[in-house]
C-alpha cells in the first residue's frame, strides 16, 4: 500500500501507540499514524502523540446519550483523515456497528490473552487464578463481538511469576512485539480480511497460525 496512513485509539497510557511511533521511526512500519483518537482528554497516549506531533482528537463518550450516537462522532472525526486501518491500543470503549460497518476490515484490535481463551476485562488475574501454564496475546480484526473477531496473530509465554504485575509487565513486551509488526503486515497488504476469513499472503490462515515472521 503506498502512503499507509492508520489512526490509533487509546484510552490510557498508550505503550503500544509508543511501540507503533518507535518502528515508523526504526522503518519497521513504512506508514504514518494519520491521528491518534481518545475518548478521554487525559490520556497520557495523547501526550505520546503530540510530542511527535501527531494529530490528536478527543470524543469523550461522556458527552453522547447513546454508544450510537458517540460512534458515529468518532466515524466522522476519523473519515477527515481518511485512514487505510484503525489500530485499538487500549482503547475500552466497546464499538457499536455503527463504528464497525464504517471501516469494514479495516479494523484491528489487540488483547491480553490467548484468544478464546479470557475474554474481557482482567486477564492476567484470572490466568493466574487458573491452572494454566501459557498465557500470551491476541491480534484480531474487529466486528461486532467483545474480542472475538477473527485473529491475526498470537504470541505466548510461559508463565513462571505468580505477579499480576510483573505478568503484565511480560506480556505488554509481546505486545509491543507482535502489534507493530501486524500493522506493518497489513500496510504492505500481507494481510487482509475478506467476507470473514483472514487471509495472509492470499493464504487463509487458521487461529493463531502465525507468531513469527
Ligand atoms: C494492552 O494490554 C492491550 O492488550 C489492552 O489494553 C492494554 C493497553 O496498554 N487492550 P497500553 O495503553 O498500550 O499501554
Amino acid at each position: 500500500m503506498t502512503n499507509f496512513s492508520f489512526a490509533v485509539l487509546v484510552s490510557g497510557n498508550g505503550s503500544n501507540l509508543q511501540a507503533m511511533i518507535d518502528a515508523i521511526e526504526g522503518n519497521q512500519i513504512s506508514g504514518k499514524i494519520c491521528c491518534v483518537l481518545s475518548n478521554k482528554g487525559d490520556a497520557y497516549g495523547l501526550q505520546r502523540a503530540q510530542e511527535v506531533k501527531i494529530p490528536t482528537e478527543v470524543v469523550s463518550n461522556k458527552d453522547f446519550e447513546t454508544r450510537e450516537g458517540f460512534d458515529a462522532e468518532m466515524v466522522r472525526v476519523l473519515s477527515s483523515y481518511n485512514p487505510d486501518l484503525v489500530v485499538l491500543a487500549g482503547f475500552m470503549r466497546i464499538l457499536s456497528p455503527v463504528f464497525v460497518n464504517a471501516f469494514p476490515g479495516k479494523i484491528l484490535n489487540i488483547h491480553p490473552s490467548l484468544l478464546p481463551k479470557y475474554p474481557g476485562l482482567n486477564t492476567h488475574e484470572r490466568v493466574l487464578e487458573s491452572s494454566d501454564n501459557i498465557h500470551g496475546i491476541t491480534v484480531h480484526f474487529v466486528d461486532e463481538s467483545l474480542d472475538g473477531g477473527p485473529i491475526c496473530a498470537q504470541s505466548s509465554l510461559e508463565i513462571t511469576t505468580r505477579s499480576v504485575k510483573q505478568l503484565e509487565q511480560q506480556i505488554h513486551k509481546l505486545e509491543h512485539e507482535l502489534y507493530p509488526k501486524v500493522v506493518s503486515w497489513f500496510g504492505e497488504g500481507l494481510l487482509r480480511l475478506t467476507e470473514g476469513k483472514v487471509y495472509f499472503e492470499n493464504r487463509e490462515l487458521k487461529i493463531g497460525e502465525i507468531n513469527e515472521k
